[in-house]
């Protein structure tokens, strides 16, 4: 294309934008310039060369943007990285459409919060938001527009190292969450430059991958996917989602990245879903050793004719898809409206008004790891973590205390703290360790620290340095877990226990201080096994990876500046044979008796009770609440009324805090057998102490709506059981009926 004409399509672009509202108009106006390669080209994401969590397939990212053969990129960012980039596209390609810069912004860019199974442990989707916007400013200040989060994968599966990435086992939950992060990366006004597209991800039901074992093959009925996986997808939908990622997964003999039914008869025909599908890295490719494409041409019509916008990495779009229109294998249709779609994003982002909006290097230096930025994480970073046992009251530590140890390969840690996926999140010396946080509170000559081992090597040759420190000091703290590593993609585990030999060193300490307190903070991505652990120490504190601000966080938990006030989001088992095991199973046709829990020919093991270590919901505080019996506004609920249910709390304990009250209900028969108790509402408050307060939930129809045998969303009369209850482990006591 000769120069003038370059230069009328851009500014036709720039002039266009200038009345900002008919995007689709302006959108057909520039496909009318396009070619069919040029469109394809737009579905085409390829990486840059900062992070890769596969193989780079045969990159020339210079030429393929100059060609117009690519329309987004992963991986690349900063201002300068990306105004090279973007100055490519925009003066070099015939047509100067800007690209698309997409990056893993997981929990947090700069400033990292704690892992997301952690975040979800606040059940504060005020928080959770916020982290969510702050990742978004400083994302979008180094030049990026996408991230490719939430995460939104219901799991049940501790071995599965990406449970670490989600919300969780509930359904209701994972849902409220995916809304809180959708609203906190893409804000309401997606044109302003601080606002980047969110990417609910991976759909779908990738986890519940066959033995946790990641990638692996998922088979279930559709009444499962729709009531448990794909809830939390519809949410973001309703949450105004720009854009979704299909998953490596198979599901039901049908890989998710070509998966006509999920892609286009739910997610667009139901759901109405007006964004783009991008694949997850390499997904289509994929689908030939799944079994299900012969060959990268054959990946490359499914993928796109299934509902696969975008491909990530695979290079089959834009090598194939031309030749497959032209041979009337895929439909010139489904590429112009994978085309549109994208398009469509980039107008919504502002890049055609300006391609570099999100390019300035006053607003790159002065954003990440603003001090405001720094005390939400580590407001938020206390709020995330749970208090699993305290026995004894051995936390709060008092302050005044003669001398503490700490002991443990995460006590000075400032690396694996920040946890997997942790974007440009600094690993050298950014984040505060737990030592560091303690020192805030106490006098060097109060703290005693060994490092004792590490997270994985069998080298015993610090136990006694560790084991003499412990019998020096009044109190012990050991700080120990997981590497980041061993949670996140492709980190599954067989074995939930805390690995290394840090079982054993703690073993080694209680031996040698049989009466002192001993509290074990731990940093992990998964529900461990903790079944030996609790019986060895006092008090255990569940920090996940905690994030940049995770050891300041974690002394104010310690030292009582802040009441721990999280709760578990997925079970604990008490061993990995449990596994899967969450609150809300089927109740089976033979359930343990209350009255004989011993009684033969039950659903139960001979080895171990039904129950786990510690439920879902599970989480202590230094004060103590106290809930007054439920109240119903009515035992009759009609098709046509909603009744509420409340219950008064009392802070009866010394200390203020916060209180997650959650809702329960039972369907007690069904047209398909119902869960024994299915979480449906929650309220997060605070109550300092002696105060009481009445939370109050209301129930509609609607709350109690499944899929039936015949996949229609529906709610069947009949009695409901339901109780307000600080977790999941309680009895009904209450009944309403619906008719
Ligand atoms: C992961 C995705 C991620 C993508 C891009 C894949 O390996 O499954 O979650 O967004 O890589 O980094």
């Amino acid at each position: 294309m000769s120069k003038y004409a370059w230069c009328l399509v851009v500014t036709m672009f720039y002039g266009i934008s200038a009345v900002a509202q008919n995007y689709e108009a302006k959108v057909d106006s520039i496909m009318s310039l396009m070619t069919l390669q040029e469109k394809i080209g737009q579905t085409v994401m390829y990486g840059g060369s900062w992070d890769q969590t596969g193989p780079i397939v045969g990159v020339d990212n210079g030429k393929y943007i100059i060609e117009g053969n690519m329309g987004a990129m992963l991986n690349a960012m900063s201002v300068k990285g990306t105004r090279d980039l973007q100055k490519l596209a925009v003066e070099e390609s015939r047509l100067g459409i800007p690209l698309l810069f997409g990056y893993d912004v997981i929990h947090g860019h700069r400033t990292i919060f704690p892992i997301n199974l952690g975040l979800s442990a606040s059940w504060d989707l005020k928080m959770i938001e916020e982290s969510s916007r702050i990742a978004a400013e400083e994302a979008s200040a180094e030049g990026l527009h996408w991230t490719f989060a939430p995460m939104v994968d219901v799991s049940r599966e501790p071995r599965w190292g990406r449970i670490s990435e989600g919300a969780g086992e509930d359904v209701y939950l994972s849902s409220e969450i995916a809304k809180a992060y959708v609203r906190g990366f893409q804000g309401d006004d997606l044109s302003l430059p601080n606002t980047i597209l969110a990417c609910a991800k991976h759909y779908v039901a990738y986890g519940a991958a066959q033995a946790g074992r990641d990638y692996h093959t998922v088979n279930m009925g559709e009444g499962e996917l729709r009531n448990v996986y794909l809830p939390p997808f519809k949410a973001t939908v309703d949450a105004g989602v720009e854009t979704f990622m299909s998953a490596f997964n198979e599901l039901n003999g049908v890989p998710t990245s070509g998966n006509k039914f999920t892609l286009r008869d739910i997610l667009r025909d139901e759901w109405n879903f007006k964004g783009f599908v991008v694949s997850d890295y390499t997904s289509i490719n994929e689908m030939i050793p799944h079994g299900f494409a012969k060959d990268s041409t054959d990946a490359a019509r499914i993928g796109m004719n299934s509902g696969v916008d975008m491909d990530m990495m695979g290079h089959v779009y834009r090598k194939h898809l031309k030749t497959l229109v032209e041979e009337g294998k895929v439909s010139e249709d489904y590429i112009n409206d994978a085309c549109r779609r994208i398009l469509l994003a980039k107008f919504k982002l502002g890049l055609f008004d300006n391609p570099y909006r999100y390019i300035d290097e006053e607003r790159e230096n002065t954003t990440k790891y603003k001090p405001e930025f720094l005390a939400k994480a580590r407001e938020i970073a206390a709020a995330s973590s749970v208090l699993l046992q305290n026995n004894n009251n051995a936390l709060p530590i008092d302050k005044n205390i003669k001398s503490i140890a700490f002991i443990g390969p995460l006590v000075k840690d400032e690396y694996d703290i920040l946890g997997n996926w942790a974007a440009k999140g600094d690993r050298n010396g950014k984040a505060v360790s737990v030592f560091e946080g303690a020192s805030e509170y106490l006098k060097p000559n109060q703290i005693l620290y060994a490092k004792g081992c590490d997270i994985l090597k069998e080298d015993e040759s610090g136990f006694n340095e560790a084991i003499s420190i412990s019998k020096q000091a009044d109190e012990i703290v050991l700080v120990m877990g997981e590497g980041h590593h061993m949670s996140g993609e492709a980190a599954s585990r067989t074995n939930l226990k805390i690995p290394g030999i840090q079982p054993r060193l703690i073993q080694k300490i209680r031996e040698a201080n049989p009466n002192k307190k001993i509290t074990l903070v731990l940093m992990n991505g998964r529900p461990l096994n903790l079944s030996e652990e609790i019986k060895t120490v006092d008090a255990i504190l569940e920090v996940w990876f905690p994030g940049t601000m995770g050891g300041a966080a974690t002394a104010d938990l310690l030292f009582g500046t802040v009441n721990p006030s999280g709760k578990l989001t997925v079970t604990f088992p008490r061993n990995v044979g449990q596994v899967p095991i969450y609150y809300n199973m089927k109740n089976t046709g033979r359930p343990i008796p209350e009255n004989n829990p011993n009684e033969d020919y039950k659903s139960n093991y001979i080895d171990v009770p039904n129950t786990p270590l510690f439920v879902f919901g599970h989480g202590l505080s230094y004060t103590k609440f106290a809930y007054a019996d439920l109240k119903l506004s009515t035992h009759q609920m009609t098709f046509s009324n909603t009744i509420t249910a409340s219950v008064e709390i009392t802070n009866t304990g010394n200390y203020d805090g916060y209180e997650i009250v959650q809702l329960y209900i039972r369907d007690k028969v069904g047209s398909v057998t119902r869960p024994v108790k299915e979480l449906k509402g929650f309220e997060k408050i605070f109550l300092k102490k002696g105060e009481s307060k009445v939370v109050t939930f209301t129930i509609s129809v609607d709350t109690l709506k499944f899929y039936n045998s015949e996949m229609k969303y529906t709610v069947e009369p009949g009695e409901f059981e339901i109780a307000i209850a600080p977790s999941s482990d309680f009895k009904f006591k209450h009944i309403f009926t619906l008719n």
